[in-house]
């Protein structure tokens, strides 16, 4: 089939190419000439690991192609894909969909076959009423079809995640539309993935309740871990012991820092806004959602008391500052309240991270990004593993650190708490 991806983000590129890879023709659209040339050189503007052989791949075949251009890609396409931007608007609860309405209104100058425009950016419930009601005033309603089809991306994981999904949901109560997108993944479906057709509403609440679901799960795992903390009990015991209860299962039940990214926490605060707006209240998402604001300030105390409150000029080195290992994606990480608190209180800051330096900590005094972990972990008073790196999983903290005495604090206890006690480090993990 012939599909155009509009905006290649996270979304738009990893869903277009991997649809390219199941033998379709795919034309990535962006507004951003300077991204565009680079993906046409097969430069990739975002870490996601195997991508850029996929890109090559499906370049070199000629069945995926990068344009500015959305009026002739979407005239030369059958299904248009909507894969730009839905970010929380400063300071409110509320997703800005000016992005999706601004390439709504110019796919509706571009109809003159029939086509189905696909809402794959996560979007609150009823936008793709509004994106029909855009549409429908140059296009007949005959010519076209208003679909939601959520995405179920990790980042780090996203083209296993494309190819090897749970489920598909298609929202839509289109035959003919649910009859061609029934078809587009049929290469998913006959892998054993679960085909999903049901309302066009139900399918995006289904994916605001799945990331809201998700974050519940994290909050209520960092919660027990605060207790698990107090009673001397090892909170992967708890998760084990309650995820082997299959109603509940094992995965998102790793006790950590705050969670980030792009979507979690915007995605929770939308769906709040959403039940705001119908005059209902989700109690139990804005108590993640609050939850999880302070997780960092929590962490940040249990910080002050491993030194003693003694922070000011003490070397402090973060391992990992991305929200998650396997991306290169800063957006609200944890990292991002913890290292401008313990500079301000006068730590001297080393970090490292496989994806680099980051923009974020270039304005603040004392903190230096350090190319390697042996360079960012010397003579260190604490090393902090923020993220979940495997090339942290097996280093010699001893060696690497040459200091008599130092402290870890493994945020993703990714360190067996009796070796390293053994080598006589001072270790603290959460919930344990
Ligand atoms: C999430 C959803 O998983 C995905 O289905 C959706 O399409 C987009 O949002 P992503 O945000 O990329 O994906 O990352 P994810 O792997 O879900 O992790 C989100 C946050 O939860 C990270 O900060 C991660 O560190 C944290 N997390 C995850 C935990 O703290 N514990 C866990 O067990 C799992």
């Amino acid at each position: 089939m012939k599909l155009c991806m509009i905006g290649t983000g996270y979304v738009g590129l990893v869903s277009g190419v991997c649809f390219a890879d199941l033998g379709n023709e795919v034309i990535c659209v962006d507004k951003d000439l300077n991204k565009i040339n680079k993906l046409r050189k097969s430069i990739i503007p975002i870490y996601e690991p195997g991508l850029d052989e996929l890109v090559k791949k499906n370049s070199k075949s000629g069945r995926l192609k990068f344009s500015t251009n959305i009026n002739e890609s979407v005239q030369k396409s059958n299904i248009i894909f909507i894969c730009v931007g839905t970010p929380t608007k400063k300071n409110k609860y509320e997703a800005d969909l000016s992005q999706v309405y601004d390439v709504a209104k110019k796919i509706s100058k571009n109809i003159k076959s029939f086509k189905i425009i696909i809402n794959k950016s996560t979007v609150p419930v009823m936008t793709g009423d509004k994106v029909e009601k855009i549409i429908s005033r140059k296009v007949k309603k005959n010519l076209f079809s208003v679909v939601s089809n959520p995405e179920f991306l990790r980042e780090g994981e996203a083209i296993r995640d494309f190819v090897y999904p749970d489920r598909i949901v298609i929202g839509t109560s289109s035959k003919k539309s649910n009859k061609i997108l029934k078809n587009l993944y049929s290469p998913l479906i006959s892998k054993g993935a679960k085909y999903i057709n049901t309302s066009r509403r139900a399918a995006e609440l289904i994916k605001y309740a799945s990331n809201a679901f998700l974050a519940t799960k994290i909050t209520f795992i960092n919660e027990l871990a605060n207790l698990c903390e107090k009673l001397n009990i090892n909170v992967e015991d708890l998760s084990i012991g309650i995820g082997t209860d299959k109603r509940i299962g094992g995965r998102f039940l790793r006790a950590g820092p705050a969670y980030g990214g792009s979507c979690f926490p915007k995605d929770t605060r939308a769906l709040v806004d959403t039940a705001n707006k119908s005059l209902t209240s989700l109690s139990v998402i804005k108590s993640v959602i609050n939850s999880n604001n302070k997780r960092s300030n929590l962490l940040l105390n249990n910080i002050s008391k491993i030194l003693k409150n003694r922070i000011k000029n003490k070397k402090i080195t973060f391992l990992g500052v991305t929200f998650k290992a396997n991306t290169d994606d800063m957006r609200e990480s944890s990292s991002l309240k913890m290292i401008p608190y313990l500079n301000k209180k006068g730590a001297k800051i080393k970090y490292y991270d496989p994806t680099g330096k980051k923009s974020e900590f270039d304005k603040l005094k004392n903190v230096q990004f350090k190319k390697n972990i042996k360079e960012a972990c010397m003579s260190s008073d604490l090393i902090i593993i923020h993220t979940e790196w495997n090339e942290f999983k097996l280093i010699d903290l001893k060696r690497i650190v040459n200091k008599k005495k130092f402290i870890v604090y493994d945020l993703r206890n990714i360190y067996s708490p009796e070796k390293i006690k053994k080598q006589k480090i001072q270790y603290f993990g959460i919930g344990r």
